[in-house]
């Protein structure tokens, strides 16, 4: 089924269509520094020199230890940084060819919705149905056409039996389930999750990825998303941004980027237990195996342990 029409979205040339249509996120050296406690202090830049292009219908995942500034650049994708959080920025965040700096971000979650850690801070409202409506009626859309969305934004995401439940009284996966839903009712074309299953039980974490699976299988939804957990982050994405001292250090396909196991160590960061395997065989054996995932890695080492294929070669 494609997106419901977008009544709300204004009208956007040919021209100007045709400039963003491959890339829908461009990112071009993008500096932030939150405001200094004390005015006299010199900024400290979280991001320093962010470069990205992300292309429509693409699932990026993004990797960094802890405090390397992945919300930050979440939040710099919707304007939320630095329209509502102050402070310096430098370069230009350009999200379905609307520039951040320029556009309010009521605006903007039209185009790039954020979804974030923990499902509590992102609910406020007495009901699902509520819940999932508040945007569209912030922005003062027409009642019916606020029913259909929300009814289409929860059958998305499973939860319409769901539709008049306190989603204080759900689960945690539900809970973030029902955050995405009142995301999607604003149509957006890029969704941004930000460790959106950090806090939710192994169940809780399946439901939400196969949601954000069909989102982009079906939908042709542009995602990028913040994770830490490498053997999903190499089942679901296309390509992996590495940040690193405010910057894009690494940005490459998974096998490439988990292959580089050393360094990604390094950094404190994992990757899955296969590339690690292929890493150690390859030093051990002089073998170039590259794995990512448990079933081409079985595959590739049952296939070499059959007498007949060491014959054959
Ligand atoms: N509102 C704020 N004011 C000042 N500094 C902040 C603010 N929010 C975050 N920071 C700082 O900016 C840096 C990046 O924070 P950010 O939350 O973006 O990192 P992160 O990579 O998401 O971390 P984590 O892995 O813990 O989620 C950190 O040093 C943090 O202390
Ligand atoms: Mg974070």
């Amino acid at each position: 089924m494609p997106f419901p029409p977008l009544l709300f979205r204004p009208v956007v040339t040919m021209a100007s269509a045709k400039a963003y249509m491959s890339n829908i996120v461009r990112i071009e050296s993008l500096g932030y520094s939150y405001p200094p406690l004390d005015a006299n202090d010199q900024p400290e830049w979280v991001l320093r020199d962010i470069n990205l292009e992300v292309s429509e219908g693409e699932f990026v995942s993004i990797m960094g230890a802890t405090g390397v500034g992945k919300t930050t650049l979440c939040m710099a994708l919707n304007g939320i940084v630095p329209q509502s959080t102050g402070g310096i920025i430098r370069g230009n965040v350009i999200v379905d060819g609307f520039n951040t700096k320029r556009h309010p971000v009521a605006d903007l979650a039209q185009r790039v919705g954020v979804v974030f850690q923990e499902p509590e801070t992102q609910l406020f409202n007495v009901s699902v149905e509520a819940e999932v409506a508040f945007g569209l009626e912030s922005l003062g859309v027409p009642r019916v056409e606020i029913a259909n969305q929300v009814t289409w934004a929860l059958s998305v995401v499973g939860m319409s039996e769901f539709r008049e439940r306190s989603p204080f009284k759900l689960s945690g996966g539900q809970k973030q389930r029902v955050a995405i839903a009142s995301i999607l009712a604003m149509s957006p074309k890029i969704l941004v999750l930000d460790e959106p299953t950090a806090s939710l039980d192994p169940l809780g974490k399946t439901e939400v990825f196969s949601i954000v699976r069909e989102l982009r299988q079906q939908r042709g939804m542009t995602i990028i998303m913040v994770e830490h957990e490498s053997e999903r982050i190499a089942e679901f994405s296309d390509r992996v941004i590495v940040l690193s001292d405010g910057s894009a250090k690494i940005v490459d396909t998974p096998a490439n980027v988990f292959s580089r196991a050393t360094e990604m160590q390094a950094l404190g960061l994992s990757v899955p237990q296969v590339s690690e395997l292929a890493h150690r065989l390859n030093r051990r054996n002089n073998t170039n195996y590259v794995f990512t995932q448990f079933e081409e890695t079985y595959l590739a080492l049952t296939e070499n342990a059959r007498p007949d294929s060491r014959s054959s070669t």
